[in-house]
């Protein structure tokens, strides 16, 4: 049996649509994230007589299971190798509710699926074979600050992330504004707003810009240019949705009062940024000494269920 972790990633600059590929989740643009070091996956392959997955200790038998025996496939292609595998997966984060489950969770079973097979893969190759799980994952297997490569190729095979350097320490205040299921997945919400938005070809065209200005302020360690460009990707993703037809929005009405209290600390002085995925937490980027207040100031905000203060997380790797 192998088991590895993975922790869930941020991005700053978004991936939002993908390019047409059969199943490769080949991104319509490149991203830059932060790997976290509080939520993530833990995953166990054991070589079994029939295809199993355990998600949280239940069974599992729906969909999220295809994914993962079909995730199996491209291992034991890659590997050839035929026999099955139970998997057992740990989510340390709520799953579904917009904080990046399957990126974590596509980077661990890439991990640890590959080493049950017999595999070691370096990590550039490693996160290529994530992407195909959830796109998000690819970035997963780096920790920090991680740009993932929109790449030009169909087969995929420059379409990988990599970690950046920068002397930036940053944190993210992860405030969770509901604790039910996302109503519309991100594959789902980003093919509906590339067929039908005339916002997307805008997002797509001025993107590369926005990852130009994210990589110039890490490397010139600016955490307010970094905010400034993170909440701008962030906003602009969401107004794709809102000119989708039918038009759709992961906003509720927390997650609106997160935003506003967002400006008013900026207005006040305090250096925070905002960013959504698809669904309605809000992360908020600070300088580490600024942590602690917006979090309280978070908390204080009615309707407002979680507050975690997350900081840079580490790669994902083999824990036994
Ligand atoms: O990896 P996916 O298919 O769940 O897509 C993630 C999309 C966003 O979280 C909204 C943005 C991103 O870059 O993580």
């Amino acid at each position: 049996m192998t088991t590895a972790w993975a922790h869930t990633n941020i991005a700053l600059v978004k991936y939002w649509g993908k390019r047409p590929s059969a199943g490769l989740n080949l991104p319509a643009v490149g991203s830059l994230s932060l790997t976290l070091d509080r939520f993530g996956t833990e995953t166990s392959v054991e070589i079994a007589d029939h295809d199993a997955f355990l998600l949280d200790g239940h069974d599992v038998e729906n969909n999220e299971a295809q994914k993962v025996f079909l995730f199996l496939d491209r291992v034991r292609a890659l590997a050839g190798r035929t026999e099955k595998a139970r998997v057992t997966s740990t989510n340390h984060v709520p799953t579904a509710a917009g904080l990046a489950s399957s990126a974590s969770a596509f980077a661990a079973l890439a991990l640890a699926a590959t080493r049950a097979y017999g595999l070691h893969l370096d990590d550039k190759d490693l996160s290529i074979l994530a992407r195909q799980g959830s796109g998000s994952a690819a970035r997963s297997i780096f920790g920090g600050f991680v740009l993932w490569h929109r790449g030009t190729r169909d087969d995929g095979s420059d379409s990988c992330a990599e970690p950046l350097t920068t002397s930036l320490d940053a944190r993210l205040v992860v405030v969770r504004t509901t604790s039910g299921k996302k109503e519309t997945a991100s594959t789902q919400g980003m093919e509906h707003t590339a067929s039908t938005s005339p916002f997307f070809t805008a997002w797509v065209d001025t993107h590369p810009q926005d990852l130009r200005d994210a990589q110039a302020a890490l490397a010139a360690a600016d955490l307010p240019r970094l905010g400034e460009v993170m909440e701008h990707s962030t906003l602009k993703m969401h107004a794709t949705t809102l000119a989708a037809r039918p038009g759709f929005f992961y906003f509720q009405p927390t997650t609106i009062a997160v935003l506003q209290a967002v400006k008013t600390l900026r207005a006040q002085g305090t250096g925070a940024w905002a960013t959504m995925d698809a669904g309605p937490h809000v992360k908020i980027l600070c300088a580490p000494d600024d942590a602690a207040a917006i979090a309280a100031a978070a908390k204080a905000i009615p309707g407002v269920v979680g507050v975690d203060v997350c900081a840079p997380g580490s790669a994902a790797r083999i824990t036994a």
